[in-house]
């Protein structure tokens, strides 16, 4: 199954379209932000390590008016009518968890003194949900630039804190204790780009990927994942965590997270931490490791020996974090069978969602067909397959 996302313009006016259709009236603005592709740097954020994504050509638009009176209304294009409360203390609603992430932006907006009043805004998305290209942030980015538009105290926020206020918004009100990688990206996003950040100092700096030789592939298995509280990304975290206290206790060195431990220190202690820990901080050390050496290897124009480190990191993914699953591996396998692919891996969480795939662009068809084929095969379902190229972060489209 393919599917093609259209432009961003196409989406804007969607969106408006859609709202004018729901609320029977025109919308003032709309917000857009795209999704991304975690290229390199699995698990590393929340450790403060280093990571490598990029945005893509798939996101969210939100187009919105304010609005008079004591509620919002707040609606998809995916469901019937809308969903409302009130800007000033947004609440949580169970039927409705999708409305989370939007008003986890207005409760975290007016905590920066963002004074967002009320307003009627409409969701529409080409992007899939739960499958690891982050839909989430794309709504929680494009939402914070539609209320910014509509609400301007902060429009002169820096993109570094609009990022962070949203992943906040994720970790507060939406309960998923995510990392930077995903916000980050929807809103630095430059088309043709990969980003590089430190999610130490969060300096960042984007890398040129090379589209005449390195085409983008995600392939979604369609199985689905949850960040929130309770599943396995909560627990890796967790588990990062304690190796990382381990590692201070067991030296005494200041050591505050997994970034904090080198190579050589794991190895030496190998023998002797936990075995899972250790197989968890395995993954992550040398993670920021592949993520440098990625780096490096498209800067100097080698996209074999940064397609190298993606495989590198999905079998670092098997074996030590134990976060891939069936589907992907299998997507994985077939993909690096292929003629003319550098390399493959998971990207996102995990447990399901998708694979990334970097390969020559004239070696997408027959990858393509050969996806479809052997996937089908094994799993009686196709795999919706996503061409895609980097393209350029969140911004606000004013309508009137
Ligand atoms: C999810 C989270 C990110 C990051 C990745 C794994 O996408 O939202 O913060 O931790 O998983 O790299």
């Amino acid at each position: 199954m393919m599917d093609e996302p259209g432009t961003r313009n196409e989406l804007i006016e969607a969106a408006r379209q859609a709202f004018v259709d729901r609320f029977g009236y025109d919308p003032q603005a709309c917000g857009v932000a795209p999704g991304r592709v975690e290229l390199l740097g699995n698990h590393t954020d929340y450790n403060e390590g280093l990571v490598l994504p990029a945005a893509i050509d798939r996101g969210i638009a939100i187009a919105g008016s304010m609005r008079e009176g004591p509620q919002s209304r707040l609606a998809s294009a995916q469901f019937e009518g809308y969903v409302t409360f009130d800007a000033t203390e947004p609440d949580h609603d169970p039927k409705a968890k999708w409305a989370d992430y939007p008003k986890g932006v207005v409760s975290e907006l007016n905590k920066a003194g963002g004074e967002i009043g009320n307003f009627d805004a409409i969701i529409v998305s080409n992007i899939p949900s739960g499958a690891g290209v982050s839909s989430s942030a794309a709504l929680l980015v494009s939402t914070a630039q539609l209320l910014l538009t509509l609400y301007p105290n902060l429009r002169f926020m820096d993109g570094m804190d609009l990022a962070k206020l949203c992943r906040r918004a994720e970790n507060n009100f939406v309960g998923a204790p995510v990392g930077l990688l995903d916000q980050f990206s929807s809103v630095f996003g430059r088309a043709g780009h990969a980003l590089y950040m430190d999610c130490r100092s969060l300096e960042h700096r984007a890398v040129r990927l090379p589209q005449e030789e390195a085409a983008i592939l995600i392939a979604d298995t369609g199985v689905k994942h949850a960040l929130a509280s309770g599943g396995g990304y909560s627990e890796r975290r967790a588990q990062c965590e304690a190796a990382s206290a381990w590692f201070a206790q067991q030296t005494g060195l200041p050591i505050r997270s997994l970034r904090d431990v080198t190579v050589e220190l794991l190895e030496s202690l190998s023998d002797e931490i936990d075995p899972i820990l250790g197989k968890r901080a395995r993954h992550v050390i040398y993670e920021n490791k592949r993520v440098e050496m990625g780096a490096a290897a498209l800067e100097s124009g080698n996209v074999s020996a940064f397609g190298e480190m993606l495989s590198n990191t999905h079998v670092s993914c098997r074996r030590f974090f134990e976060n891939s699953c069936d589907e992907v591996d299998s997507l994985v396998d077939i993909a690096e069978r292929q003629e003319g692919v550098y390399g493959a891996k998971l990207t996102g969480g995990g447990w399901g969602g998708c694979a990334v795939i970097i390969h020559h662009p004239g070696a997408t068809e027959t990858l393509i067909n050969a996806l479809n084929k052997e996937y089908t095969a094994r799993f009686g379902q196709s795999p919706s397959l996503l061409p895609t190229v980097a393209a350029q972060g969140a911004e606000a489209a004013l309508f009137s």
